[in-house]
């Protein structure tokens, strides 16, 4: 796809979430000058929503233009007229900073609300394997929220309340009409650690300045629960290693404990990694299960449905073969969850 198709496709996703990224993305679409700025992205990553989150991160640091009128994280009351003269000329004006950001940061949207999808997934691999501890990697982990998705509230509506009384609640619809599998003895969590190209950093404020300004403005509730999951992160901060996950991988596996369930998991993060990137992750993990003799237990997005409805599956990595099956669908940031397997019990 090109730059243009990038924006205008990132235009209708926001059709429905935010008028305001709509307005911006349409305009930036048609916008050679702004194009060319948001052409300094690295390669793989989504030029859209660096543009914006450079933006908005300028904002965050209570930049004074007419633009913050539009922007709520800026004002209780935002403007309605048309943002976009006003965006292309904060851009303009400031092109080399945003340039900077645009060049130095990843797309690393940090979204608890995603462990909606985690909490009956966790249990449909613990029923697969019919045991009860887990050894938990996440893969593209960015600053290791998800891995603390055991100290928040889900409450799953008509389907109960799961996990501690905490400031982080998740409370996702379920459509359709399969239970999803939910226990409240949950799998205990003999290991967790995250493995990131870029980990982000819970106590850098500079970090926790760009988790929010890739959030989008106009959604306080996303704010809000990102403003908790950090501060539930502060106080004992997720262990998440530098790295690409395809060199380090094979290695963290190795040093999981034997007596546990090992789990591989991501949300949001194949789409980084490409089409061949997806290939060699899943042969990595084949040759893992070989290795060790032991099933890999792989979740993800579906690598084929990420532009679409996200579908997240489950995948089972024995001495080498892999046997995939789809767990549900579900909204990007666990607003509501359609749970599609047969999980057994
Ligand atoms: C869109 S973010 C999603 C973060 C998190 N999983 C979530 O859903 O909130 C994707 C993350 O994957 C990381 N990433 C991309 N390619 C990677 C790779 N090859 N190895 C490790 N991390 C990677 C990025 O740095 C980024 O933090």
């Amino acid at each position: 796809m090109s730059l243009e198709d990038d924006f205008e496709w990132y235009a209708d996703w926001a059709s429905d979430v935010s008028p305001l990224y709509e307005r911006l993305a349409r305009g930036a679409a048609d916008d050679p000058t702004l194009l060319d700025i948001a052409a300094d992205a690295s390669a793989g990553q989504p030029a859209p929503q660096l543009l914006l989150g450079a933006v908005h991160a300028l904002l965050l640091d209570g930049d004074e233009h007419a633009l913050a009128d539009f922007y709520s994280t800026r004002t209780d009351d935002p403007e309605a007229g048309d943002p976009y003269p006003h965006f292309r000329e904060f851009c303009l004006t400031r092109e080399s900073r945003i340039r900077d950001i645009v060049r130095s940061r990843r797309v690393q949207t940090n979204a608890v609300g995603r462990s909606a999808v985690l909490v009956p997934a966790f249990e449909h691999v613990s029923r697969i394997a019919g045991r009860d501890s887990l050894a938990l990697v996440e893969v593209g982990a960015s600053a290791g929220l998800n891995l603390r998705w055991d100290r928040y509230r889900h409450e799953y509506a008509g389907y109960g309340s799961y996990g501690p009384n905490s400031a982080v609640r998740i409370e996702p619809l379920v459509r359709g009409d399969v239970a999803p599998p939910l226990s409240n003895s949950r799998p205990e969590v003999v290991r967790r650690l995250g493995i990131d190209l870029n980990p982000l950093d819970v106590t850098d404020p500079a970090d926790v300045r760009w988790m929010r300004a890739l959030v989008i403005p106009d959604q306080r509730r996303r704010h809000e629960r990102l403003r908790a999951a950090i501060e539930v992160a502060r106080e004992d901060p997720p262990k998440v290693i530098a790295g690409d996950a395809l060199d380090v991988l094979p290695d963290v596996i190795a040093g999981l404990p034997e007596d546990a369930t090992p789990c591989v998991f991501s949300t949001h993060t194949l789409y980084q990694l490409e089409e061949d990137g997806v290939a060699a992750l899943r042969d990595a993990l084949a040759r893992c299960s070989q290795r060790r003799r032991q099933p890999i237990h792989w979740l993800s997005d579906d690598p084929f449905s990420e532009r679409g409805v996200p579908t997240y599956r489950y995948a089972l990595l024995s001495d080498g073969t892999m046997e995939a099956t789809r767990l549900t669908e579900y909204q990007s940031y666990g607003e509501w969850i359609r749970w599609l397997a047969d999980s057994g019990r």
